[in-house]
């Protein structure tokens, strides 16, 4: 059954990725999230060979921030009304980690990887 999705948005010439996801609403607050992201990480770095995945969230997102803290990502800035979402400009906070970054992450969290 199908209860979300994950993905990375590659761009090849610069070995880079941009993280997005979203889980069923019946389903948040169970750490899936953060498992798949870790998961989703790991191919990006050790089987598509990038160099850099980053993600964004609206700043009132706060559950999103927390994965991209939980992963491993560090804080990089903010995109200042970045997006205009219902009549209504709003900012987009930014999270980075290299791979070389990444090589060094330990996971705070427990997580299963098949
Ligand atoms: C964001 C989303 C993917 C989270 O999925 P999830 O499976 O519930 O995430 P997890 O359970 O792995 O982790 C959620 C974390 O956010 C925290 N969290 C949840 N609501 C929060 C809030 N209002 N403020 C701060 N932290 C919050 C949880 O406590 C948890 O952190 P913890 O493990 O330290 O306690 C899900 O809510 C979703 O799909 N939202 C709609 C789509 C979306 O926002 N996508 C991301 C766009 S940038």
């Amino acid at each position: 059954m199908l209860i979300g999705t994950i993905l990375l948005k590659i761009t090849p010439i610069h070995a880079k990725a941009e993280l997005g996801y979203w889980i069923g609403t019946s389903y948040w607050g169970q750490g899936y999230c953060t498992e798949a992201a870790i998961a989703i990480m790991k191919y990006g770095f050790l089987e598509l060979e990038l160099n850099r995945i980053y993600a964004t969230h609206f700043k009132s997102n706060l559950a999103s921030g927390r994965i991209m803290q939980k992963i491993g990502m560090n804080y990089e800035g903010c995109y200042r009304q970045h997006i205009k979402k219902w009549g209504k400009f709003e900012d987009l906070e930014l999270y980075g980690i290299l791979k070389s970054e990444w090589l060094n992450w330990q996971p705070s969290v427990t997580v299963f990887l098949y």
